[in-house]
């Protein structure tokens, strides 16, 4: 259609017409502009940069990772949903969206995915509580308490507990720990629960990249004096 015909077409056809002409035009204006390496690109790192609730550490970093790992983290994974300390003190006081008179949310940086959060037992009396990690860097500077990218992508990719907290009972090297899980129920200790892994690991390399780089420039979080969850920051 030529801008005469177009025209025409406006003229002729009415308001109706118009409008949808016109929203179909733009929108593909839209979707070209938007479309895959360029912009979509840029603005997803520079909507990083204005969500992320903590002060950064860019130093040696790669600055376009960490802005988009923010966006997937903050805008898209939730992660920090999970990995506070909990709903009490998830929000800052006076910040929490849920409370009446909509205040915009305000992020507790004290409790910024440092863990802890307590999911309970899968079932009651029977395994021990899913407790989520801290994804804090320690004073290596890596992620996770120091975990290589390599592991961290085969967390996301597998939902493997690198840790081990809760295996199997049957597992030989734990035998009956207290925080094992029993034969008889169907879950794999050797898994990370409750975790979005079967989510997060349709991500791409890339985009795993840049979450692993973002949790790398995010301020320590000591935690608790011992156990998973401590973090040795300096
Ligand atoms: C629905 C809650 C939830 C969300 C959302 C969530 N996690 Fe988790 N995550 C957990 C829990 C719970 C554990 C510990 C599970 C267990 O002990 O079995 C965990 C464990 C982990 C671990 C293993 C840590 C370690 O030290 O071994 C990593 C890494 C991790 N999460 C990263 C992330 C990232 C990155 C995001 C966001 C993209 C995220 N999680 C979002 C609940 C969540």
């Amino acid at each position: 259609m030529n801008v005469n015909r177009l025209i025409i077409t406006l003229t002729t056809g009415g308001a109706f017409a118009a409008v949808v002409v016109l929203g179909f035009l733009s929108g593909t204006s839209r979707v070209q502009a938007d479309d895959g390496e360029g912009d979509a690109k840029q603005s997803r790192i520079r909507r990083g940069f204005e969500i992320a609730p903590v002060p950064l550490n860019l130093q040696g970093k790669n600055r376009e990772l960490v802005g988009l790992g923010s966006y997937l983290v903050n805008a898209a994974g939730d992660c920090n949903g999970c990995h506070s300390a909990g709903p009490a003190t998830e929000y800052a006081r006076g910040g929490n969206p849920y409370f009446k008179g909509n205040p915009p949310p305000v992020i507790n940086q004290a409790t910024y995915l440092g863990g802890g959060r307590d999911f309970g037992p899968l079932v009651p009396g029977a395994t021990p509580h899913i407790i989520s990690r801290n994804l804090t860097p320690d004073k290596t500077g890596r992620p996770e308490g120091g975990r290589t990218f390599e592991e961290f992508r085969q967390t996301m990719r597998t939902g493997a507990d690198l840790d081990h907290l809760h295996p199997n009972c049957s597992d030989p090297k734990i035998l009956a720990s207290s925080s094992c899980f029993p034969a008889a129920l169907p879950f794999n200790g050797d898994l990370l629960q409750i975790m979005p892994w079967p989510v997060y690991q349709n991500m791409t390399d890339h985009e795993l990249r840049a979450i692993y780089e973002y949790l790398s420039a995010v301020p320590c979080i000591t935690g608790p004096p011992t156990g998973v969850l401590h973090n040795d920051c300096s």
